[in-house]
């Protein structure tokens, strides 16, 4: 263990980056990401079908005039940040990243170190547990670089799955920090399928999931669907995040779900 960094025991954050190509993980977290992709070969397809949401989610919101985002678990930087997204469409846009992985948190700050000023005083970093709202909502990064006042987009992505509180008060507690028209988005694995054959396969990669830091909760449809209490949900509902914002028929299902809501005025 160094400066928090467990390298023996996987978790979620370096799995993640390692089913995406990336290079940020070690020995431990390649293996049982390896356990996992055994049980679900398609989980590849999973990471990149939820990555696919997070950057339509980000376009959709800044097409609102959403230009504010609070990224809750928002893992090792990949290609397509919320921050590249959001920049590259409106200049003064602003980003506050979380994560409480360290490996997570390192790097991010390396990558947004090489920003130009004055991006640079744009996008921000913090380590902190989501399962804390004040924590997190009061964290110089965030406060002093939101403003709260006016709509934010906070994203929940491929995270909640690993929360086993009491998800539905966490969220309302950022919620309440909102002002009318914020929006808050999640994706949810599941393991709910037609195909009793992928759920099984769901179940195999959420009992791989066992011996990280960070174990998987799958939750049904009816479940998600119940995470944003007191939100207008966006159309088209909590449907299969290659499904959002428009059904997307040819694509392969994803295990995943996704679901958007808006902040009532
Ligand atoms: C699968 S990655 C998703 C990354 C990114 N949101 C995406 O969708 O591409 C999950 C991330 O959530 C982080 N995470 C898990 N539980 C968390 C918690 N309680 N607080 C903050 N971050 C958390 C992990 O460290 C990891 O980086």
């Amino acid at each position: 263990m160094e400066d928090g960094i467990d390298f023996d025991r996987p978790n979620a954050a370096r799995m993640y980056d390692y089913l995406l190509g990336g290079a940020h993980n070690f020995a431990a977290d390649r293996e049982l990401a390896e356990r996992a992709l055994a049980g679900f070969p398609t989980l590849r397809y999973l990471a990149q079908a939820n990555r696919g949401f997070l950057r339509r989610v980000v376009t959709w919101c800044l097409a609102q005039g959403i230009t504010q985002f609070l990224d809750l678990g928002s893992g090792v930087p990949t290609v397509g940040n919320v921050h590249e997204i959001a920049l590259a469409h409106t200049p003064n846009a602003r980003v506050a990243y979380v994560d409480f992985e360290p490996v997570a948190v390192a790097q991010a700050t390396e990558i947004l170190a090489q920003l130009d000023a004055p991006d640079r005083e744009q996008v921000t970093v913090t380590r902190a547990d989501l399962r804390l709202p004040e924590t997190v909502l009061d964290a110089p990064g965030v406060v002093g670089l939101l403003d709260f006042t006016r709509p934010v987009a906070v994203l929940a992505v491929a995270v909640l799955h690993f929360v086993d509180d009491d998800l539905p008060a966490i969220l309302d507690a950022y919620r309440a920090r909102l002002a009318p028209g914020s929006i808050v988005a999640i994706s949810h694995g599941t393991d709910d399928s037609d195909d009793p054959a992928v759920a099984v396969a769901a179940r195999a990669v959420a009992e791989a999931y066992r011996d990280s830091a960070t174990p998987l909760i799958l939750r049904d449809r009816t479940t998600v669907a119940g995470l944003l209490p007191g939100l207008d949900i966006v159309p088209p509902g909590t449907v299969d995040v290659v499904d959002w914002p428009h059904p997307d028929p040819g694509a392969e299902r994803s295990s995943v779900y996704a679901s958007v809501g808006r902040v009532p005025e």
